[in-house]
């Protein structure tokens, strides 16, 4: 089970923040849990699907995309070297292709506004620097449960982002860290940074769906130009991503709209 952080992470702060944007938004911070969506998702199956933003200092069971863990950073001081939490809220896009990626584009633009430190997108939601992972993004989705015929989902938008200096250990490609550009930033100030924004953009993308973020994320596409290898071993040259949120990629047999997030891709070259 959770036990409450004794560390200060700027709840308030915070909640201030967004609940004007999302009524009755709460932030909860943990010292412990298994992972913060897992607990969403649990909290979603037993009805209980109210707006909040769930923090842990240190998660015993990360998950990340297709099934692999999500390991933090240092045990001995995970609130510095790294920051996990997630996001719930009932949402009713009419389209949800593209949710993973307006969410990183509202990541990357918060961490490096003026886009100097390079931080780019690699479809469909991870956040590379100089070709190394500094954040990942894990969106699920539970039925709510107040039924109706406008019923809604319930989101989960898990986020986790390296703060500080990782090791290796284990990953084919090392990650990258916000302390490379940003020394000494705490994970309660950049969470309390990126907390509304992203509240901004989930609410955004609802209304209007993922059309309005294309140009935004093509100015920070890492595959976009390059030739690339899916998990499926389709390879071809990367066109970056339709409007529809698909990535576009040339191949032998034409340009194939790629939409499954069941597919990895890579640059070619590099190891899945
Ligand atoms: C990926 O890169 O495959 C996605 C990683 C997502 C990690 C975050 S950390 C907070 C939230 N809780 C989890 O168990 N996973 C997400």
């Amino acid at each position: 089970m959770s036990h409450s952080s004794t560390a200060d992470w700027l709840q308030d702060r915070i909640a201030a923040s967004v609940a004007p944007l999302l009524p009755g938004f709460a932030v909860e911070a943990v010292a412990e849990i298994d992972s913060t969506n897992t607990e969403l998702m649990r909290r979603a199956r037993a009805g209980r699907v109210e707006p909040v933003l769930l923090v842990a200092e240190r998660q015993t069971a990360g998950r990340g995309r297709l099934g692999r863990p999500w390991q933090s950073g240092a045990q001995h001081d995970a609130a510095a070297s790294s920051l996990t939490f997630s996001l719930g809220m009932p949402l009713a896009p009419a389209d949800w292709s593209g949710l993973s990626l307006a969410v990183g584009v509202a990541v990357a633009e918060g961490l490096d506004p003026s886009g100097e430190h390079k931080v780019g997108l690699k479809w469909p939601n991870d956040i590379w620097v100089d070709d190394r992972k500094l954040v990942g993004i894990l969106i699920e989705t539970a039925l709510s449960s107040d039924g109706g015929p406008q019923a809604s989902r319930y989101a989960v938008i898990g986020i986790g982002i390296n703060i500080g200096a990782r090791e290796g250990g284990g990953m084919r490609t090392p990650p990258a860290w916000l302390h490379q550009w940003r020394p000494g930033v705490t994970a309660p100030e950049v969470l309390a940074e990126l907390a509304e924004p992203l509240v901004r953009t989930v609410l955004d993308f609802e209304a209007r769906g993922f059309a309005p973020f294309a140009e935004r994320f093509a100015a920070r596409d890492v595959l976009r130009g390059r030739e690339v290898t899916l998990s499926d071993g389709t390879a071809g040259l990367c066109e970056g991503v339709a409007w529809g949120g698909e990535l576009q990629v040339r191949t032998d047999a034409g340009v194939q709209l790629i939409s499954s997030d069941e597919v990895s891709v890579r640059p070619r070259g590099m190891a899945f």
